[in-house]
């Protein structure tokens, strides 16, 4: 009978780290004496460093996602600690690689509550992925903040999960506003991916968008995380007079669709969702993806000092260029650390007010405010083209409410 230590779920008599925390953690630690366990109290140190959970694909069809997204935290995380850490105690980062599935993004967040006992937790990137994830670290009452999942469904979970980007029913709408004022377009087909709650949805977004600026979706097909078969798809598309293919995949997918496209026929430009953002993108899709475009959450060449600062620092550290996922794990990490010098403590409910009530906080991905109801972020999006195999950026959309005269 070893003396269980720290987090219960809600609805257990004790919070984590609250008053009854403390009392449970009494008990327990006089189980452990009474047993001889010797068994440290329940919740963060005093002292020591601070511990932060990350999951991510760190492997699998999408490992550049979690890869570009720990380079980004890291990078963050050693600028915090030079600079003194958080009121002197230095930030360390568990990582766990959930391989791009649901249930182990589940088991990586549960194993970074009860066997590591992190204050706060960042990920995931992949929606789907991010709401396996999330409902745990709602369940046991630890914050989490997502640098990069643009589903509504995320920080519908709860009180305790936030996000530093834009939500995807504004995507949709920037997707399809550079569609109809850059592009100038009126019919659009869609490919999307039926298993993945962010490509749903941004299909979804897309279409009420574009049709509500006028344009029509001439072909609406599906297929299926890591299909190697989209004639069928592009030969509907190829024959509904589509002038351009709404693609809201991830990037190994978009890549080999680009691919067929082309051998088929199918010349049209493509537009998508911070899911093409990836260097793998034109290493598979080659010349088939040049001159197509996609939403995303920052770009490389704006002049905002931010952005200049940190693609510098970035490149000095890791000899390549951030794409939006390191820079949005930068800035989730930082969010995080200055969220942790203003709240009052550590435990759970204070952390995750104090996340939520996020500011004008100046990231690399824009100006950052997160709306305490429903812990989203507003923020623009860049569109950027597909030029050379590296992203350019062409255009800047506003959320609506925010663009002059709307
Ligand atoms: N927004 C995507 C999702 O929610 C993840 C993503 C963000 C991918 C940014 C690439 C860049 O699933």
């Amino acid at each position: 009978m070893s003396a269980e230590r720290g987090r219960k779920p809600a609805g257990s008599p004790a919070g984590p780290y609250g008053l009854m925390g403390r009392w449970w953690g009494a008990i327990a630690m006089l189980a452990a004496a009474c047993a001889g366990g010797g068994e440290q109290p329940p919740g963060p140190e005093a002292t020591g460093p601070i511990l932060v959970g990350e999951y991510g694909s760190l492997t699998g069809s999408e490992a550049t996602f979690g890869q570009s997204t720990h380079n980004g935290v890291m990078l963050a995380v050693e600028e915090i600690n030079k600079a003194g850490g958080i009121n002197g105690r230095t930030i360390e980062v568990k990582t766990y690689d959930d391989q791009g599935k649901t249930q182990e993004a589940g088991t990586a967040v549960t194993r970074l509550i009860t066997d590591d006992k992190v204050v706060a937790i960042l990920g995931e990137v992949a929606s789907g992925l991010s709401i396996a994830g999330g409902r745990v670290a709602q369940q046991y009452g630890v914050p989490m903040i997502s640098p990069s999942s643009t589903n509504a469904q995320v920080t519908e979970i709860g009180d305790m999960i936030s996000r530093v980007c834009f939500v995807d029913s504004f995507q949709g709408y920037a997707g399809a506003k550079f569609a109809t004022d850059h592009l100038k377009l009126t019919k659009v087909a869609i490919l999307y991916d039926q298993t993945a709650p962010y490509s749903k949805g941004l299909r979804d977004d897309f279409t009420k968008a574009f049709t509500g600026m006028g344009g029509t979706i001439v072909a609406d097909q599906a297929y299926s995380r890591g299909d190697q078969d989209f004639s069928a798809q592009l030969g509907t598309i190829r024959d509904a007079g589509a002038e351009a293919i709404y693609l809201p995949g991830y990037y190994t997918d978009v890549g080999n669709v680009a691919l067929q496209a082309r051998k088929l026929g199918v010349t049209v430009p493509m537009i998508g969702g911070d899911g093409w953002d990836s260097a793998k993108l034109a290493e598979i899709g080659g010349s088939a993806i040049e001159g197509s475009y996609y939403t995303n959450h920052y770009a490389k060449e704006e002049a905002r000092p931010e952005v200049q600062r940190f693609v510098t620092d970035y490149h000095s550290k890791y000899g390549a260029d951030p794409d939006g996922l390191a820079a949005l794990g930068y800035d989730a990490t930082r969010v995080l650390a200055d969220a942790m010098k203003r709240s009052p403590s550590l435990a759970g409910k204070d952390l995750a007010a104090a996340i939520a009530s996020t500011a004008d906080f100046p990231g690399v991905t824009g100006r950052i405010t997160i709306d305490p109801a429903t812990r989203n972020a507003n923020k623009p999006a860049v569109v950027v083209q597909v030029k050379n195999g590296a992203p350019m950026f062409v255009a800047s959309i506003l959320p609506p409410d925010a663009a002059p005269g709307g």
